[in-house]
């Protein structure tokens, strides 16, 4: 049996998650930047040690991080897409996830529509560890420990900073979760959007809520934008039209220039620019972006390591 690291056998999400364990899997991440950027981009940690990449939703960014960490610490990866797997032709979940633990993986990677898929599986898939690499609007566990690093390379301690989430709140997973961390860690979360794409009961997660983007710029430390997350969405009545969502919602140089010189920019992408980013934000100096998703890799290392690369007792 593999002995998990830092207390994890899963990686559900930030929920259940204390703020030791979010610790060490941050400065984990951050002893493995450096294997990112040398020419040999190679370690044996995971040698011997088999993840499967299950993605029923597309993914740029997660999937190829999950495959990147994992070959570069000498795992074997294989990826399954949705649309080439036999949920094509009519199997369930439950027996896609009992087939592949069947091969005696060591770690499965999911990504799916539904809330809860990793917790849900985790009851019948005995000897494999999952990691949620999001699920639904629920919880994106792995992008939240992402930013966590790349925002202690860039304003070192987080506690009792503002980061002000702004955009669609309602169907974000990375909000949901961000929103959690911040309880933990001792951020601030402000929300901007407009009541569409509030979820229900927001009051309840103890943070500010703000429909007037401009009015919560002062005292915005980071500044995190969302994508509107089109595939979710049920109608198309949320906002009028992207023009006027762009004026009221998106982040321009003027808005940015409101936040002052300290404030940084972050999105967990794919960037809708033009929509809640205008072009010479994203590119500007005061993005995060590219950083994210450099130490993307390196979090996911961590993860993967966590949750397989611990001594084994054979
Ligand atoms: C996000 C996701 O999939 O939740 N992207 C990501 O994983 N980097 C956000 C999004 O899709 O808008």
């Amino acid at each position: 049996m593999l002995q998990p690291l830092f207390g994890l056998k899963h990686l559900f999400g930030i929920a259940g998650m204390s703020r030791e364990q979010i610790t060490s899997l941050v400065n984990l991440g951050d002893n493995f930047i450096d294997i990112n950027s040398r020419s040999v981009k190679k370690a044996p940690t995971l040698r011997g040690r088999t993840v499967i990449n299950l993605f029923f939703e597309n993914s740029t960014r997660t999937r190829t991080s999950f495959e990147i960490a994992g070959k570069r610490l000498s795992a074997d990866v294989i990826n399954i897409s949705a649309s080439t797997s036999a949920t094509k032709k009519g199997e369930t979940l439950l027996d896609t996830g009992q087939t592949l633990a069947a091969m005696q993986p060591h770690v499965l990677v999911i990504r799916h529509s539904v809330a809860g898929t990793c917790e849900f599986l985790s009851e019948y898939l005995e000897n494999t560890a999952l990691i949620n690499a999001g699920d639904g609007s629920h919880e994106h566990p792995t992008q939240i420990l992402t930013d966590l690093l790349t925002l202690k390379h860039n304003i070192g301690d987080i506690k009792g900073k503002t980061m002000t989430i702004v955009g669609d709140i309602a169907h974000s997973r990375v909000a949901r979760s961000h929103l959690l961390a911040a309880k933990i860690m001792g951020y601030n979360v402000r929300l901007v959007a407009p009541k569409t794409l509030l979820p229900a009961f927001v009051e309840n997660y103890g943070c500010e809520v703000f429909h007037d983007f401009d009015a919560a710029l002062q005292g915005t430390d980071i500044l995190y934008m969302l994508r509107v997350q089109t595939e979710r969405l049920t109608t198309n009545c949320y906002f009028p039209s992207i023009r006027e969502y762009h004026e009221t919602y998106g982040l321009n140089m003027k808005r940015l220039k409101a936040a002052g010189d300290h404030c940084m920019v972050m999105h967990p992408g794919p960037m809708n620019r033009g929509v809640e980013i205008s072009t010479d934000v994203a590119d500007s100096i005061k993005s995060l972006i590219l950083e994210q998703v450099e130490h993307g890799v390196a979090i996911r290392m961590a993860a993967l390591t966590a949750l397989c690369g611990g001594a084994t007792e054979e």
